[in-house]
């Protein structure tokens, strides 16, 4: 293959990027997007306070003009994302207990129904757990309507679209000895055993000096595949440059090809300035849309 997707392709996987709807006007980003790409995420334009911007106004015209992108260069879409303690709109912020509980999971019933049919995958619930090692679930208004909201966001978004895969996405759970890992392990080993509808786990993988691919990343990977559940890279950037940085993606790309359920990987943005990282060069392409080191090294790998 001579493009990121159609290399992917010859292992069964996809090779994916977050879009902005905004840039799909621009014409050297939408010649890449469609040229290297096989799986899209919308960057912003399915989180609630974009879909639901006033409680049960729902407002779907960024994320539909992404899906229409991805249909019409044959990619798939994976929705991003459905309940998160981040972007909620104002009403949401406010709001607690019984009547918030309503209202998300209103909320996933309305969303997943909308996109039905066109979703490979639904990150159901993003960064539900805390930093550090507490190993706790990270404080949230949606938390505090009680420990069973997870499972009830997932039963939620499998009864509204049975076809989409349902997936756990969060940071810093690449490293398989830190507790936040190894609380989400526990919690999908849990929701495995007792049947709570989870097909996939997100690693988000957005990596930096202080938070460097570790070294047992395919190990991590390979754990949760065990658990009976595919394994996605879904927010890769890497801080850097030049061959440290091309050699920090080639491990990365390295890991999900050993493990036989990675599904695939996808970068948080095509262009280094299309980064939401304010300063840095942690994606695949330069400003001017060129080819970096980073880039070949992916390619080598997959
Ligand atoms: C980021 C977007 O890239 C930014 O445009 C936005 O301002 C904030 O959110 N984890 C996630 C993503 O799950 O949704 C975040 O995306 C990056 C961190």
């Amino acid at each position: 293959g001579t493009t990121l997707g159609s290399a992917a392709n010859r292992t069964g996987r996809y090779f994916g990027t977050a879009v902005s709807a905004s840039k799909l006007s621009d014409s050297v980003y939408t010649g890449i997007l469609t040229r290297e790409f096989s799986m899209i995420t919308p960057e912003n334009e399915m989180k609630i306070d974009a879909t639901e911007p006033n409680q049960n106004q729902f407002s779907y015209t960024g994320g539909d003009r992404i899906a229409a992108q991805a249909a019409s260069q044959g990619a798939r879409l994976r929705g991003h994302t459905l309940a998160w303690h981040g972007q909620q709109p104002g009403w949401m912020q406010s709001m607690e207990g019984t009547t918030l509980r309503q209202a998300i999971l209103n909320h996933i019933t309305q969303v997943v129904t909308h996109y039905r049919g066109k979703i490979y995958a639904w990150d159901v619930v993003n960064e539900a757990f805390a930093d550090g090692g507490s190993g706790a679930r990270r404080d949230s208004n949606l938390q505090r309507t009680g420990n069973d909201w997870i499972e009830a966001a997932f039963r939620a978004a499998r009864a509204a679209d049975p076809d989409a895969k349902l997936c756990y996405n969060d940071y810093n759970t690449d490293d398989w000895t830190q507790a936040k890992t190894q609380a989400v392990y526990r919690m999908v080993q849990d929701f495995r055993s007792r049947g709570v509808p989870i097909d996939c786990v997100g690693f988000q993988s957005h990596f930096n000096a202080n938070s460097p691919v570790p070294p047992n990343y395919r190990t991590t990977l390979q754990n949760f595949a065990d658990l009976g559940v595919d394994v996605q890279i879904t927010e890769l950037d890497i801080e850097g440059s030049g061959t440290t940085q091309a050699s920090n993606f080639r491990t990365v790309t390295e890991a999900c090809l050993a493990v036989a359920r990675c599904a695939g990987i996808t970068v948080w943005g095509i262009r280094d300035t299309d980064s939401w990282r304010s300063s840095g060069t942690p994606l695949l392409f330069d400003g001017n849309g060129q080819k970096k080191a980073a880039y070949t090294a992916v390619l080598d790998a997959l």
